[in-house]
Order: structure tokens, then C-alpha cells, then sequence
């Protein structure tokens, strides 16, 4: 089993991303496992160089003091293993201006921007460049990503029929609960880095006192009865699967033991906060020592390194390009 996953370093990772994919990370982390950085994606959209510079750093502190482990795994920054940006050229020669234009991210992130980059468009095609090059077979992410992931292994296929067998085909790995956290001011919407209100989301450097205070505002219904619904309780039913997801309880379970919302958003706080405050505290203490977060960042690449040149050597062979 081989995994690989990332994750953009757009603005400060959230609730959604921890509970989507990097609990799962660091859940599944060995010596087949490998998670970026995805740096490289961000210039999509607009971010200014110093914040990118900024945030990746931070990012990559964030996943450390998450859990992950430099000596058991391989975390990297994408653009330091140019594998990446080559695979992506040749598969975009692969792919199709139909199927991109399809997908659902790129379709509201393109009326959003208006004057959208060609990237936005091709973002896809470096996505599964990104898993294809380390022959994975599990990919760990939300449940937004699908359809990325769904092109990847479309791509996959397309190129082995007609170059010959070179990529493996990954799957998805998606978590029962926590898979698509909600914005907690809009609970029909997920819970995103870009589009959230402060108040929507709870991000993973939040004081204790910030996520009390986000919970306790957290949107939910009138009618006062603790039911798993989300179809008449979205707001509720976020809340349960959030508990759920810290808990490793079903939410329906969590639901049979509260009869009041205020009690209920109590306990969810208290938990999160448990969760929560020794990352940041950890968080804070490996942005003392960026030239250690440097050294570690140059760790994972080496070791990324030479997994993607093999496979982008064996594509690039295969599609007739000269060694
Ligand atoms: P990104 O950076 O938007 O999100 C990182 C991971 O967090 C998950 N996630 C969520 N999970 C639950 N609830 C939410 N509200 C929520 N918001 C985000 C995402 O599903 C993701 O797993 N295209 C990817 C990054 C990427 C990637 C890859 C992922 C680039 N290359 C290769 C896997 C494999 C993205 O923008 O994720």
C-alpha cells in the first residue's frame, strides 16, 4: 500500500482539512507513505510571494506538529522535487480541455476569479501528476477531492492503454465522518481556507478561547431537539459529526446522550480544545526554528526525489521522449 496526499498551503489550514485528511495522514504514516506541500497549486489563485512563503513554512511546522513524522514517513514541499511540473506537462497532453472544464472546482472557482489562470484550469492535471509519480495506490482526502481524484485515475488509465501498463491506478481513501466538515456560520457549505468566514471556520491555530466562542456561535436550529439530520439539522448534525469524528463515536450515539443544545456544544468544545491546543502549542514551538524546518523540508525531498524520477523517466520513455 502506498500513499500519497497534500495539501495547499492557501491560507491557514482548518477543522475540514485536519478531520478530512491529516488525521488520516498521520493515522497511516510508514515508510510507503508520502504527503506534500502542494505549494505549486496555490499560484493558481492570487497570494502574494511572501504570504505563499510564509504559509508553506507554517504549513509544513502545522503537519509536524500534527503528528506527522519525518523519520517514519516522507513529507515534502512539491516544488522541491521538479518531477512534479514535468509529469504534469505530459499528462497534460493526456487529459482533455473537456473533462477540465467539467469539474465542479474549477467551474465556481473560475466565476469566483473572473480573469482565471490557465493553472486554475490544468490544476487537476498537476493534482494527479502528484499521486501518479509515487505509483500510489491510496490517496487520503476529503470527500471534495473525489472528483480530482476520479481524473487522476481516468488519466492513469487513458495513458497505460495507450503508451503501455505505467502508473498504477490509486484509490481514494475517504473517513466515514469528518470527510466534509461544514462551515459552522453556513452549514450547507464546506468549511474552505479561501471562501469561510472567521467566525465559519475553526482553524488550527486558534486560541481555546476562539474555538469556545466559535462553537458556542455556531449556527443550528430552533426546535431544540439533539437529532442527527442533516438533511432538517444541518448545523446540528456538522456539530454531531465533528464530535464524532474527535470522539471516534458514531454521531447518532453522541446524539442519544444530549438532550440540550448549549450542553452539547459545551462538551464538542472541551474535546476540540483537548484536540486541538497541544498542535498549536507544538505548532508554535517548531516556528521557533526555521533552519530545522528547512533541514526537514530537504529530508522529505531527497527522499521524494528519486521515487518520482523513476516514474517520470519510465512516462516519458514511454510516450517516446529520448533519454
Ligand atoms: P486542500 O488543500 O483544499 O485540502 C487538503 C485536504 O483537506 C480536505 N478538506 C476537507 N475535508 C473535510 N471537510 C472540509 N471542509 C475540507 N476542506 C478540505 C481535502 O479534501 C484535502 O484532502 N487538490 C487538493 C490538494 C492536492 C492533493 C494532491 C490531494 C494536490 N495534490 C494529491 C491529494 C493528492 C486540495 O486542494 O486540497
Amino acid at each position: 500500500m502506498r500513499i500519497l496526499s497534500g495539501i495547499q498551503p492557501t491560507g491557514t489550514p482548518h477543522l475540514g482539512n485536519y478531520l478530512g485528511a491529516i488525521r488520516n495522514w498521520v493515522a497511516n504514516q510508514n515508510d510507503e507513505s508520502l504527503y506534500c506541500v502542494v505549494d505549486l497549486h496555490s499560484l493558481t489563485g492570487e497570494i502574494d510571494p511572501a504570504t505563499l512563503n510564509a504559509n508553506t513554512r507554517q504549513l509544513f511546522a502545522a503537519l509536524l506538529a500534527c503528528g506527522i513524522d519525518q523519520e517514519r514517513c516522507t513529507l515534502f514541499i512539491q516544488s522541491q522535487v521538479s518531477w512534479h511540473s514535468q509529469l504534469s506537462w505530459l499528462l497534460e497532453c493526456v487529459a482533455s480541455y473537456g473533462e477540465l472544464k467539467r469539474m465542479t472546482q474549477f467551474k465556481e472557482k473560475a466565476e469566483r476569479q473572473g480573469a482565471y489562470r490557465v493553472g486554475l484550469l490544468t490544476y487537476p492535471v498537476l493534482m494527479a501528476a502528484d499521486i501518479l509519480l509515487y505509483q500510489t495506490t491510496h490517496v487520503p482526502v476529503g470527500d471534495d477531492q473525489r472528483q480530482h481524484l476520479e481524473l487522476a485515475r481516468e488519466i492513469a488509465e487513458r495513458f497505460n492503454h495507450r503508451y503501455g501498463a505505467t502508473f498504477v491506478v490509486p484509490q481514494g481513501m475517504v473517513p466515514e465522518f469528518g470527510a466534509r466538515v461544514m462551515d459552522l456560520q453556513e452549514p450547507t457549505r464546506k468549511m474552505s481556507k479561501s471562501i469561510s468566514s472567521p467566525q465559519g471556520s475553526i482553524d488550527l491555530f486558534d486560541t481555546e478561547a476562539d474555538i469556545a466562542k466559535k462553537i458556542k456561535r455556531a449556527v443550528t436550529d430552533t426546535d431544540n431537539e439533539v437529532r442527527y439530520d442533516w438533511e432538517n439539522k444541518p448545523g446540528l448534525s456538522n456539530l454531531l459529526d465533528i464530535f464524532g469524528a474527535i470522539t471516534s463515536r458514531t454521531p447518532t450515539e453522541i446524539a442519544d446522550g444530549y438532550q440540550r443544545y448549549g450542553d452539547l456544544k459545551n462538551d464538542l468544545a472541551e474535546a476540540l480544545i483537548a484536540t486541538l491546543a497541544p498542535i498549536r502549542n507544538r505548532y508554535e514551538e517548531l516556528l521557533q526554528d526555521p533552519a530545522e524546518l528547512s533541514r526537514l523540508a530537504k529530508v522529505g525531498a531527497a527522499k521524494a526525489d528519486p521515487i518520482a524520477a523513476r516514474t517520470y523517466q519510465q512516462a516519458a520513455a514511454a510516450m517516446g521522449l529520448l533519454s
